[in-house]
């Protein structure tokens, strides 16, 4: 059975470059709802702790700090087969890798800033979506 909600969040660079709109615009035409949704910026202890699952790979170090050095837009998403739905509008993980149309393949720079996250599954969607938010700021 596949869950119904999703985890994302709108990266630095994609704050940066002011894409939060046309994001959002992106996802809430795909028929996504969201359900939480925070502007905050995440602390050094937040980043580890959130990618704690890649601390040995060797990227670790530059994808804290580029985590960490503005803030990011994190949501709540439900839909209908949620997680596989928002890994197929979000594109590969590398936008020189993502189909035309997706939100990387449109506002990615680079395999490390690649302007959003989404879960990878139903379990880390419900530990990502807890990590982020209370249950009373979900509706
Ligand atoms: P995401 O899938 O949202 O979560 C893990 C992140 O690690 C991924 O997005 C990228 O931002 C980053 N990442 C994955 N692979 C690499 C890599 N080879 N080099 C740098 N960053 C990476």
């Amino acid at each position: 059975m596949t869950g119904n909600r999703t985890f994302t969040m709108i990266k630095p660079d994609a704050v940066e470059n002011g894409h939060i709109g046309a994001i959002l615009e992106k996802i809430t035409a795909a028929g996504f709802k969201i359900v939480a949704m925070k502007y905050t910026q995440l602390s050094l202890r937040d980043a580890k702790g959130f990618y704690a699952v890649h601390s040995e790979r060797p990227f670790f170090g530059e994808l804290v700090e580029f985590m960490t050095r503005g803030p990011i837009v994190a949501a709540i998403l439900e839909k209908d087969n949620a997680v596989e739905d928002f890994r197929a509008l979000i594109g590969a993980t590398n936008p020189a890798e993502a189909a035309e149309g997706t939100i990387r393949k449109l506002f990615a720079t680079s395999i490390g800033e690649n302007a959003v996250h989404g879960s990878d599954s139903d379990e880390n969607a419900a530990i990502e979506g807890s990590f982020h938010f209370a249950g009373r700021e979900v509706y």
